[in-house]
């Protein structure tokens, strides 16, 4: 009789687990990087095996709390790829302008420090006031950092140098108060955020969103939940709403394409036709 690969049984025994224990579906997370982080786990906890970490993982749920770290890449900075935020500015802004009130959802968020950069740019163009921003991530932790707004002040250089080639139009240590080794984001950009713990591999999407930026988070996912999940934000968007993925992300093999047309293709700024 023929015997399936064991790394890949215990894979899914694993994934069954962690889904029946805590509700968090990882069975469509692209699997390269999956086993990269499980194998992490398991040598970083002095493991034998996979099957090894299933029993720490049922009882034990601040071991999944660390698992659940190493699944969640945090890796961010303020105005990331300046010129999508560049285009942003000079070309999404002016139609956000001709809406009353403007939703913004930015999906996956990590520690923030998109937000932020947004909420910066809606004030620079007049929009902060009349726009709410829904920021969400699966990982805690994160919305947790998110929602202080402190950041070490060494990275200020970089964000500053990001800022300045997105367009900024004041003084970028202006949005932030230094202190000590900490840098605090000024509280009203954070009046317009709203942050929540969502699960976009489980959770319903949001309506009448404007504009949603869901940037470096697809490629961690295997085709079918990319798929799950761009049909998710899709029909979260009005017509005419604007989709902002990642680099290295795009909509060219999705199923949903056609409902799209490319408003700025280096930046993968897609917009929702008027009918779908
Ligand atoms: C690399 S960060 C991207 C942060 C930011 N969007 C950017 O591009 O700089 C990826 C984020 O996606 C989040 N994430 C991964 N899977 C998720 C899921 N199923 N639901 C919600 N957030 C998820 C992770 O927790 C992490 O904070």
């Amino acid at each position: 009789m023929k015997k399936k690969d064991t790394h890949e049984i215990e894979t899914n025994l694993l994934l069954e687990a962690i889904l029946f224990c805590y509700g968090y579906d990882f069975r469509h997370w692209s699997r390269a990087s999956l086993e990269r982080r499980i194998l992490h786990r398991v040598k970083s906890s002095g493991l034998a095996s996979i099957s090894e970490m299933i029993p720490k993982i049922i009882h034990d749920p601040d071991f999944f709390g660390l698992f659940l770290k190493d699944m969640s890449i945090t890796v961010t900075e303020m105005f990331r790829d300046p010129h999508v935020f560049k285009k942003i500015r000079r070309q999404v802004c002016g139609q956000l302008k001709t809406y009353p009130r403007v939703n913004i959802w930015h999906a996956g968020c990590a520690t923030g420090e998109e937000v932020y950069s947004m909420a910066i740019l809606l004030e620079e163009e007049g929009l902060l006031k009349k726009t709410r921003i829904y920021a969400t991530d699966f990982n805690n932790h994160s919305l947790e950092i998110a929602e202080k707004g402190i950041y070490p002040a060494e990275q200020m250089k970089l964000f500053t140098k990001n800022y300045l080639a997105a367009g900024g139009k004041a003084s970028f240590a202006d949005y932030y108060q230094a202190k000590f080794n900490a840098a605090k984001m000024k509280a009203s950009l954070r009046e317009k955020i709203t942050f929540a713990n969502h699960n976009l591999a489980q959770d319903h999407g949001f309506a009448q969103m404007h504009m949603i930026l869901c940037r470096n988070v697809l490629i961690y996912f295997d085709r079918e939940l990319q798929e799950k999940v761009l049909n998710l934000l899709k029909d979260s968007l009005i017509f005419r709403g604007y989709l902002i993925l990642g680099e290295k992300e795009s909509l060219e093999f999705s199923n949903v394409k056609e409902s799209f047309e490319v408003y700025g293709r280096k930046e993968k700024i897609y917009r929702k036709k008027a009918s779908v």
